[in-house]
Formats: structure tokens, C-alpha cells, sequence
């Protein structure tokens, strides 16, 4: 049998923790020969070169510098200048990772050059076509060859939409298999001495979904809401470029809200490691606290990964800033439980994962 020739795409900040030891068990096997491409979806070196700093990664092999853009805009660009590339390589599989604008295009190009896509990531669901991301996931998914799944309502999701069961794998999560690796390093970081916060003592926030940031009223309800929160404990709030644009435009955040820009991973790791609790609208970061034990308040109506509800530290608490405030003196006012990782989150999903490609491709 010949080496199988993998391409792995990414493009923004998300998938970069995922990708890492997909191509770091990649390379280990004699039979892969892996290639990175990066659309340059995210490009701030904040957003992008920090993250293959900090995880170890090799440098991509193609860089297509797309930029940002209108979702069309971005989405055909990347999809213009990956059909060359795939042409070209002819690659035996490609791999996507996660939901953003770079998974759906490179899903979309392969599939129709005829070559099989793997989605790893597959069939989260949050039953909210207004994000773009759900858009993506249900796309790339209904082009996949290769379904890998990180909770069991992925399985649901999936047979609930006729995806034939053999095309389904449960694996566990890439994503955590890079924090277990991590850990111990990020133990390393002195962010905590930087911002001037102590371990256990201190709120993190990340927001960043436009359905949050877009709307100057919603935004300022929210950043009120944390104004409030700090009077209660220090609001470590490292600020997505999104959400930085938003602010200079229409609403400027309190005063005594510690604003940091976006963070490499292994400091973000040491900040929620010990955070009291976590206010986040990414999707990821309710998977890293729920393996990390750390309280999460998320910051929407819907979760596409209700597992970290289910069984670990996540509650759903909305927009209205009452709830969130509410919600979190809760929290503040309960000690923290530990609960044990939802199942295979145990940092060998990359293995399991390259298992299933050697022996199908
Ligand atoms: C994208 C993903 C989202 C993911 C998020 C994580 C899509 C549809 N969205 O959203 O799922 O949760 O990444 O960050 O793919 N910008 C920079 N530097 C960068 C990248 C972006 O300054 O390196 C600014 C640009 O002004 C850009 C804006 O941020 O217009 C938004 O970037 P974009 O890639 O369009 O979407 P995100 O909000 O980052």
C-alpha cells in the first residue's frame, strides 16, 4: 500500500488547537504524508502565528492569505485559490476541523474534485440557522466521506439527518487531546503576574459572536453587566478583533474592566485553568472548562455542544444581562465541583481518528 497523502486545512484562530495533533500523530505514521494549508482566514499575528508558536506546529506548507471579507466574499476566495492547490497535490483525503468559513469552502472544493473529506467536529448541532457557523456545519457535514465526533448528541444529530452510520465515527476531541498536552506547560505562563490577578480569584471573559457584538445594544447591555461583575471580583476581558472594532464604534467597555488583547493559547490555558469562573459565547472554550472543572456561563440561548451542560461545568444563561449577573453570583456563591470528562476526552482522539483513515483509505 502507498503513503496516503493528507491535506489538512485551516484558517482561523479555533482550528489551529484542533489541527495540532491531527498533524502531530500524522507525522508520526509512516504512511501519512501530511500537508498544511492555511487559508489566512485569520492573519493577525495575535490570531494566528502565536497559536503555531505556542502548539508546536510546523509552518503550513501553503499559505492562501485570503484575508476577512463578507461571508461570500471570503468563502469564494478561499474556495478560488484551494481548487488549484487540490488539483495540483491530489490529495488521498482531506481533513477539515471545527465550523468557520475555511472547514465549509475546503469541504466544498474537495468533494466536487471527487476527493474524500474527513470533518473532524462533526454533527454539533445548535438548531440556529442565524450562525453562520451552523450553516457551515451543516454543509460540510452533508459532504463529508469521514464523520468524526466529539459527544454523543454529534451521533444524534447525524442519524437524525439520514448520514449513513458507517461514515460515522465516535473519536472523542482533538481539541482536548491539545489541552492535556498543554497543560503542564501553560503552567509555565506568568499572565497571571502580567495582568495582576490571583489563581481562584478572578472572572474571564471572552465574547465574540456577532449575534453579540454586532448590535450596539446588546453589546452594551453586556459590557454593563461586567461592569457589575467587577465589583465582585477582577473581569480579565481579552478582546477578540471583532469585538475590539465594535467597541471603538459604539460602546466603550467600564474602566475597570482589565482589557487585554487576543492571547496566545498557552496563556489563555493558564488564565481559565485558574479562573473562579469563565463568561465566554465561544463554543471551545465550554469544552476546555468543562474538562478544566471551571465554571462557564455561556453567553447564548442555544449550545451546539450540550454535553458541557449535560455533564460538565456549562450552563446556558442568554443575553439578559439579569440572568447572566444572577447566574453568576450562583456561582460565585457555590464551591466548585469537580465532574469527570465527558467520554473520550482523554487526549488520544488524533490516534483514534488516523486509526480509521489508515485502515479505510
Ligand atoms: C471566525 C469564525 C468563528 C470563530 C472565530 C474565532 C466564521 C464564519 N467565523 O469569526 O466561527 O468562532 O473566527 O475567532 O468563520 N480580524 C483581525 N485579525 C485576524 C482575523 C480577523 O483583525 O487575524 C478582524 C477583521 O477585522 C475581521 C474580523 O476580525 O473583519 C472578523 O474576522 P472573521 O474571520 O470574519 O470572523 P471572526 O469573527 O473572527
Amino acid at each position: 500500500m502507498g503513503p496516503l497523502a493528507i491535506t489538512c486545512v485551516v484558517g482561523a484562530r479555533p482550528n489551529f488547537m484542533k489541527a495540532a495533533p491531527l498533524l502531530s500523530e500524522f507525522r508520526r505514521r509512516p504512511r501519512f504524508r501530511p500537508l498544511l494549508v492555511h487559508t489566512g482566514q485569520h492573519f493577525s499575528p495575535e490570531m494566528s502565528a502565536s497559536f503555531f508558536a505556542d502548539l508546536e506546529m510546523p509552518q503550513p506548507d501553503v499559505n492562501l492569505e485570503v484575508g476577512s471579507g463578507s461571508h461570500a466574499r471570503q468563502t469564494a476566495e478561499i474556495m478560488m485559490r484551494l481548487e488549484p492547490v487540490f488539483l495540483e497535490r491530489r490529495p488521498d483525503a482531506v481533513v477539515v476541523v471545527g465550523d468557520v468559513n475555511s472547514t465549509v469552502a475546503a469541504a466544498l472544493v474537495a468533494a466536487k474534485l471527487g476527493i474524500p473529506v474527513a470533518h473532524v467536529e462533526a454533527g454539533l448541532r445548535s438548531f440556529d440557522r442565524r450562525m453562520p457557523e451552523e450553516i457551515n456545519r451543516i454543509v460540510t457535514d452533508s459532504l463529508s466521506d469521514f464523520l468524526f465526533v466529539t459527544e454523543e448528541s454529534g451521533l444524534r444529530n447525524l442519524a437524525a439527518e439520514g448520514v449513513p452510520r458507517e461514515k460515522v465515527f465516535f473519536t472523542g476531541n482533538v481539541m482536548i487531546d491539545t489541552l492535556l498536552r498543554f497543560r503542564e506547560k501553560a503552567r509555565e505562563s506568568n499572565v497571571l503576574d502580567r495582568i495582576g490577578v490571583e489563581a481562584g480569584s478572578y472572572a474571564v471573559v471572552t465574547l465574540h459572536r456577532p449575534s453579540n457584538v454586532d448590535d450596539a445594544e446588546r453589546l452594551a447591555a453586556l459590557l454593563a453587566m461586567l461592569a457589575e461583575l467587577s465589583r465582585r471580583l477582577p473581569v480579565v476581558f481579552p478582546v477578540h478583533p471583532r469585538t475590539r472594532a465594535r467597541m471603538e464604534q459604539f460602546a466603550a467597555a467600564d474602566g475597570r474592566l482589565l482589557l487585554t488583547g487576543p492571547l496566545p493559547y498557552l496563556d489563555f490555558l493558564r488564565l481559565v485553568t485558574d479562573a473562579r469562573i469563565v463568561l465566554t459565547d465561544s463554543g471551545g472554550i465550554q469544552e476546555e472548562t468543562t474538562v478544566l472543572g471551571v465554571p462557564c456561563l455561556t453567553l447564548r440561548e442555544n449550545t451546539e455542544r450540550p454535553v458541557t451542560v449535560e455533564q460538565g461545568t456549562n450552563r446556558l444563561v442568554g443575553t439578559d444581562p439579569a440572568r447572566a449577573m444572577q447566574a453568576a453570583a450562583e456561582v460565585l456563591d457555590t464551591p466548585p465541583r469537580r465532574k469527570p470528562a465527558p467520554e473520550l476526552w482523554d487526549g488520544h482522539a488524533s490516534e483514534r481518528i488516523a486509526d480509521v483513515l489508515e485502515r479505510s483509505l
